[in-house]
């Protein structure tokens, strides 16, 4: 009876909106994301989501790496019905070792192109973000700036600025260049920077900050921290270069926000959507969904693009299958330790 009665409450939907009160109060329906944005702050549109649906979004964050070690440790056990991380790399390893289930959804293969989700639908990518060269206009001219390898040539000594070795941005970006490079080049690469003495800072806004004071000329940022720094200065004197544009260059480097559904989900239906949620009216929500309120490129085919990220150019983006990541990211850390790449 009480089957019945959840069943038809769910088919009449937005019809009966007092039967979806009621259905609140016998069953709370919520659906728990694990989640490596925004430490501690609920998205907007999970917010968003939440209004539409009714569902409550329950959110523990944490760094890619924790909240995967955290999946891991718990198992069968864990209350993550969903898996929202920041690096393909997370997705690709939580796939291959069997902490998410698929997912088959018309929606879901339909929003979504082919390269930007798992081949066996266990995650799917809702957010694109380029980490690239930034560069001040005052001491730096675009056109000594080329690619990635460039940056370990020796006029650049002294005016560098990176992230630690430890966090997941730099191992997925030096992982590429594995994979582009071979490992000896990359390592030659890698060797390179460190040689160039920079400035090790774990926050990508203040490297831009850092850049902008004239502490260092060039630096590697994920896009969106530069958006959001115009958004609210549009003068700030910072500039985005796409690395890897030149003829037989890769692109520049991708990396994506996804999601998955774990295997050991109890809120299923309501994981499911909230996933195809994000794969479609969550990519756009006016530009508060997944991608554009973290000025993030969207994933689905024809979603709005944030007119900040717009305006940094066109350009073209690293080919390289985001289910390589996992694998590639073991010998980047690797690499990183061998050539004493600051942490
Ligand atoms: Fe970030």
């Amino acid at each position: 009876m009480r089957k019945l009665f959840l069943a038809a409450s769910a088919a009449l939907g937005v019809v009966l909106l007092s039967g979806a009160a009621v259905m609140a109060q016998d069953t709370p329906q919520v659906v728990n994301v694990y989640s490596s944005r925004h430490y501690g702050a609920m998205e907007d549109a999970f917010v968003r989501f939440t209004e539409e649906t009714g569902i409550e979004v329950r959110l523990s964050s944490g760094s890619a790496q924790s909240i995967l070690e955290r999946l891991r440790a718990e198992g069968s056990q864990t209350v993550a019905d969903v898996y929202f991380t920041i690096d393909a790399g997370g997705l690709d390893l939580a796939a291959s070792e069997g902490l998410l289930q698929p997912i088959e959804s018309e929606i879901l293969t339909e929003a979504i192109p082919a390269d930007l989700r798992d081949p066996d639908n266990l995650w799917f990518a809702v957010s694109q973000r380029m980490r690239t060269i930034m560069y001040n206009p005052e001491t730096v001219d675009p056109s000594e700036l080329s690619t990635y390898a460039a940056l370990a040539d020796e006029e650049w000594a002294g005016r560098l600025c990176l992230r630690p070795g430890t966090h997941i941005y730099t191992i997925s970006l030096i992982g590429s260049l594995i994979a582009n490079l071979g490992a000896e080049e990359a390592e030659r690469v890698v060797a390179g920077w460190v040689a160039n003495q920079p400035q090790y800072i774990d926050s990508d806004t203040r490297i831009l900050e850092t850049i902008a004071a004239g502490g260092c000329d060039v630096g590697l940022t994920n896009h969106y921290y530069l958006a959001r720094l115009l958004d609210t200065d549009p003068e700030f004197p910072v500039r985005a270069f796409w690395a890897n544009q030149g003829e037989g260059e890769t692109g520049v480097f991708r990396n994506v926000g996804g999601v998955g559904l774990t295997a050991a989900a109890i809120n299923r239906d309501n994981a499911i959507r909230l996933i195809e949620w994000m794969a479609t009216d969550g990519q756009a929500a006016d530009l508060t969904g997944v991608p554009g309120g973290n000025y993030e490129f969207p994933t689905a085919v024809d979603a709005p693009v944030n007119e900040i990220i717009a305006g940094f150019g066109e350009f073209t983006i690293d080919p390289l299958p985001l289910t390589e990541y996992g694998e590639l990211q073991i010998q980047a850390v690797e690499l990183i330790e061998r050539v004493g790449y600051g942490s």
